[in-house]
């Protein structure tokens, strides 16, 4: 079988914001390699493409509803993969997966309330909350020597002052896949103290082979899900995302929100969520880009164990995204920045935006050709030598 992850795709010069936004964002030399923002250098499984040529093809473009055969393939694909009961009426359309956050927030929750996150946690999720003029309640993240688990000290002292807690499950950018039991502990202190449950599930369906998501409505009938098929078919730019709630009150509220900022889908939106869901073809490339990207995580955490021993990371249990903690490097996050982009030259997330523990992190997304990477992690350890850090 041909690998998915690593074909040859020139992605400079289409506008492509990891790419070409090195250059037009940060005014970066060509040479620097992009391991930062989440969409991957692959294409997007062939049938995907296959029913978006067709629907471009008929030519029309107009205003476009949110079709009931895109409710219904989130519907079942759902049931499918997750065990998770939806009524395909209780699937809202939303562009991304942010949005959706951002309307749910200013639906459900007044000016002042507090909304719980879970940092190093990807960085809309703060911003949105304070850009709502919310109050966030942060519970950060324990590390173990393993892993990175839930502070359900911490996470007990914000649920008691906060309306909403904004999940992330799989965890950007730790990679943990929370296991039932903790998501049950979830649960149950959401339920304690009247919290509303919000779970961005994007990177659910890139969970690896060898672990297994458990969608935490399943857990709670009154759970919101957000999720979307951009990270597991890298359509981001297609802008085709969604909301199930189930409670029709909040539903009814979420729906007020979106059409006061005039959410629509385009044509090709509904097109990439049945595409994606329904054709089986796209289910099984899927299936072949999660073991891909499980090897490929494996092989280039080995190659940074034995060739940056001054690095460190826990091992993602889904997606792309890898962790790195930079903190043994003697430099602040701005020096660092600057040694990255100008000596090493590659670009990576840095690790502040995250929350305060992530000051001395980048993440780096190995959701490239391997060879890219290895150029990478031998253009880190070149200058650590250069700069006698190793
Ligand atoms: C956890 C998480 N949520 C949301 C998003 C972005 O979603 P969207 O582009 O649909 O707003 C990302 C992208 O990296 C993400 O990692």
């Amino acid at each position: 079988m041909k690998s998915i992850l690593q074909q040859q795709l020139v992605r400079k010069g289409t506008n492509s914001v990891k790419w070409d936004g090195l250059e037009r964002w940060f005014r970066l030399s060509e040479d620097v390699l992009p391991l930062w923002v989440a969409d991957i250098d692959i294409r997007t499984a062939p049938s995907i493409s296959e029913a978006l040529a067709a629907r471009a093809a008929q030519g029309e473009f107009g205003y476009t509803l949110f079709a009931p055969e895109a409710q219904k393939a989130v519907s079942d694909w759902y049931g499918r993969r997750h065990d998770l009961i939806v009524d395909p009426n209780h699937v809202l359309f939303s562009s991304g997966v942010v949005p959706a956050l951002t309307h749910i927030v200013e639906a459900l929750t007044e000016v002042g309330d507090g909304v719980v996150i879970q940092s190093p946690v990807y960085p809309p999720f703060h911003e949105l909350v304070v850009g709502s003029k919310r109050q966030v309640f942060d519970a950060p993240l324990k590390k173990t020597d393993e892993r990175y688990e839930m502070d359900f000290v911490a996470l007990e002292e914000a649920m008691k002052q906060a309306k909403l807690f904004l999940l992330c499950s799989p965890h950007n950018p730790v990679g943990r896949v929370w296991t039932r039991a903790e998501l049950e502990k979830v649960v149950a202190l959401a339920n304690q103290y009247e919290v509303i449950l919000v779970a961005d599930e994007i990177h659910a369906d890139l969970t690896f082979p060898s672990h297994q998501h458990t969608a935490i409505g399943t857990l709670d009938p009154r759970v919101i899900t957000v999720s979307a098929p951009s990270k597991a078919f890298n359509i981001a730019g297609l802008f085709a995302s969604y909301i199930i709630c189930p409670v029709d009150e909040w539903r009814k509220q979420i729906t007020k929100v979106q059409n006061k900022h005039h959410v629509l889908p385009t044509p090709f939106a509904n097109t990439a969520i049945i595409a994606a869901y329904t054709d089986n073809r796209a289910e099984r490339w899927l299936d072949q880009l999660r073991e891909e990207l499980e090897q490929q995580m494996n092989d280039v955490i080995d190659s940074i164990e034995s060739n940056l021993p001054m690095l460190h990371t826990t091992r993602p249990e889904a997606s792309y995204l890898l962790w790195l903690d930079f903190s043994e490097l003697p430099m602040s996050a701005e020096e660092r920045k600057s040694w990255l982009h100008h000596e090493v030259r590659i670009f990576l997330s840095p690790g502040g935006p995250f929350g305060p523990q992530g000051e001395a992190f980048e993440r780096m997304n190995i959701g490239t050709r391997r060879e890219l990477l290895d150029e990478a992690i031998h253009r880190l350890s070149a200058q650590m030598k250069r700069k006698a850090f190793v």
